[in-house]
């Protein structure tokens, strides 16, 4: 089996690498990425040498790169995406062309060269916002995304759906709650939160804190995925999510906790304009059909990954400087 895996070097795509590397040791992979601020090729240096894995750097939107990479491949798993909800508020040209055009380009070229294996890789952000005691989101709830982020992950979304109806091509989509755990980029919550408080610096929680995010470890997410790719059904979409719902500051106070801090590290800043209120999802059916459900308890990933931020500070000290975009120039030489 040959996967292409597209943004495989920012943070749920290479611990997906990872994930199976280890799981599949026969599978090959091949990893576009554009390397923009959030790929890190850092993150892959374990896999640099292994004979079955290659990166090649290029746009999803290189319609000529993605249909001669897209010829030799079995199944492309979609990760690529402009993904922080504040720079979509600050400029969100990029989440246009990459999370739609992107799209848009790697569903044609499947179509293209025989109808393609594609699995799409979403997000619970596109169902929109949950008032306190409304059920969870599930694969029915109506789309209803509010932010730029979250619209254009929609409209990548719909796309897929369309070129399965269309085109009959063999799509399936997931649409996954919070993740959380090694290498995702310290500008998201808890990367942030856990680093700046290695630097002596505060948190900033963006109003009250009270807005509610479902959380789930990264490993948990990538068997979630292998479950789908491997057995899930085609057209079908499936909801992941963590079973944990916490709100903003309870996450706060436990990072705290755990690493010696009080209430005077925090640091209420103003809210994120359109700042959804809560997630939550309902992933009974990937748990019914598929045998999926998190194996990971918060207790365990939220220490596992406060680990691994303070045995790996090279890794984030190298990104909060900057210098981490030499890496790629250093083992390449270009
Ligand atoms: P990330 O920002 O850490 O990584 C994105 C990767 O895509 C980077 O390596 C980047 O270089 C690459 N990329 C961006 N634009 C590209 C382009 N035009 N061409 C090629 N590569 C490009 O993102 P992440 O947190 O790992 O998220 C991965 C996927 O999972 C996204 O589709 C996101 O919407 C989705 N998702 C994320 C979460 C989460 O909590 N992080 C939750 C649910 C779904
Ligand atoms: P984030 O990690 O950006 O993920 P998302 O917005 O995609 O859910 O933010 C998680 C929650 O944390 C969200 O409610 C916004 C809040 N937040 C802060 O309070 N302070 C911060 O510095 C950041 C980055 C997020």
């Amino acid at each position: 089996m040959k996967l292409l895996i597209t943004g495989g070097a920012g943070f749920i795509g290479s611990n997906f690498i990872h994930y199976i590397l280890k799981e599949y040791p026969s599978y090959r992979i091949v990893n576009l990425d554009a390397l923009t601020y959030a790929g890190n090729l850092e993150n892959l240096k374990e896999a640099e040498n292994n004979p079955k894995y290659k990166f090649v750097k290029g746009n999803i939107c290189d319609e000529k790169l993605v249909n001669e990479l897209m010829k030799d491949i079995d199944i492309v798993v979609h990760f690529a995406a402009e993904s922080h909800v504040d720079r979509s508020i600050l400029n969100s040209g990029d989440f246009i062309k990459t999370n739609i055009n992107g799209t848009h380009t790697l569903l044609e070229a499947a179509k293209n060269t025989g109808g393609k294996r594609f699995h799409h890789i979403s997000t619970d952000e596109v169902y929109g916002s949950l008032g306190k005691n409304d059920p969870a989101f599930n694969e029915k709830t109506p789309y209803d995304p509010r932010s730029p982020y979250s619209a254009s992950k929609a409209s990548s979304d719909h796309l897929a759906r369309a070129y399965f109806h269309t085109y009959n091509l063999p799509v399936t989509i997931s649409n996954c709650s919070n993740n959380y755990g090694p290498y995702q980029f310290p500008e998201k919550l808890m990367p942030l939160f856990i680093t700046n408080l290695m630097e002596g610096k505060k948190v900033p929680v963006y109003g009250t804190g009270e807005n509610v995010r479902d959380w789930l470890f990264v490993e948990d997410h990538c068997r979630a995925i292998d479950k789908i790719i491997h057995q899930g059904k085609i057209g079908e979409t499936y909801c992941v999510g963590g079973d944990c719902e916490k709100t903003n500051l309870e996450i706060t106070r436990e990072i705290l906790k755990m690493m010696g801090k009080g209430e005077e590290a925090i640091e209420y800043v103003k809210d994120r304009p359109g700042h959804d209120k809560r997630y939550a999802i309902d992933f009974s059916k990937i748990k019914n059909e598929l045998g999926w459900e998190p194996k990971i308890s918060f207790e365990e990933g939220i220490k596992k990954t406060i680990e691994w931020y303070k045995n790996n500070q090279n890794w984030w000290r190298s990104i909060k400087s900057g210098n981490y975009k030499n890496y790629y120039k250093k083992q390449y030489g270009k």
